[in-house]
């Protein structure tokens, strides 16, 4: 993979008019310019930051086996979201490898937010590292690792990563609209949390480093 200066525009003006032939698909290629669908990097970002406003979720430095697993799970409908159904849909298997492996290998940027307010980095960090025993809520590190950084290929890194992204996963596999965990093991902690707990687990490791423990 090789790194160049272009600006987004020229890359744009330099897709219009040259074409270069690959034997395999190219996943910095599909990230930028798109395969079928809307650049990936228009939602993702240029560097695959993501974008809390959006609720577009960090992709670099993320698992390339984890990406991939999710990309296969829009496409067969096992994670449900409508706006990136269509993105998927149009990859084929070697698009999905491809562009899984160019997001994978990307350095993991500074997406880290503030530190939330006082209670609710207390009730987050609570949920985080201990979980809640009342309600048979296991700690989240208990999966994702000691510092929220994952568990290769399985367990995705969730440190560092946008809050709204999270609560809304949350919120999918609360309604079943993301089913495709293996065991049904996300689902079930999912389901015993409570709005505030999502707030502030969400809050907490959006504020945590992404990189660390990596
Ligand atoms: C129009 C905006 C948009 C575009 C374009 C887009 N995405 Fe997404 N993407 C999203 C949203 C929104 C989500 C979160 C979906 C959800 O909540 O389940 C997402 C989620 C993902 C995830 C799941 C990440 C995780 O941590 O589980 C992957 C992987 C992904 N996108 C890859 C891609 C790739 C590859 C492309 C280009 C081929 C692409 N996206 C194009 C909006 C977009
Ligand atoms: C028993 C193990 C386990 C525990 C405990 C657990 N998780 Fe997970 N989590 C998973 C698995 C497995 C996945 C990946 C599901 C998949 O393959 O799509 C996941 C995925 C996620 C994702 C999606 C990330 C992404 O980029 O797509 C979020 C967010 C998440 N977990 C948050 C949490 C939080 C917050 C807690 C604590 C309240 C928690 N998890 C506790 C197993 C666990």
């Amino acid at each position: 993979m090789y790194k160049h200066t272009l600006t987004p525009v020229m890359l744009l003006i330099g897709g219009l008019t040259v074409t270069t032939a690959h034997a395999a698909p190219d996943g910095k290629d599909i990230a930028m310019k798109g395969a079928g669908g809307v650049p990936c990097q228009a939602c993702h970002g240029l560097n695959g930051e993501g974008n809390e406003a959006g609720g577009y979720p960090r992709l670099a430095g993320m698992n390339a086996e984890y990406l991939a697993h999710q990309l296969k799970s829009f496409k067969n409908g096992s994670r449900k979201n409508p706006v990136m159904a269509p993105q998927a849909a149009s990859l084929t298997d070697a698009q999905v490898k491809a562009v899984a492996n160019y997001y994978a290998q990307l350095p993991v940027p500074v997406v880290q937010a503030p530190t939330p307010p006082a209670e609710l980095m207390t009730a987050g960090e609570s949920l985080a590292r201990n979980g809640r025993w009342s309600d048979t809520i296991p700690a989240c590190i208990q999966c994702h690792g000691p510092h929220g950084q994952g568990v290769d290929p399985y367990f995705p890194d969730i440190a560092g990563q946008h809050a709204s992204y999270i609560a809304h996963q949350l919120k999918a596999w609360q309604s079943g609209q993301r089913s495709n965990d293996p065991n049904g093991l996300m689902a079930a902690v999912a389901k015993r949390l409570s709005d505030a707990d999502i707030k502030a687990v969400a809050a907490y490791f959006a504020s945590q480093p992404a990189a660390a423990g990596k």
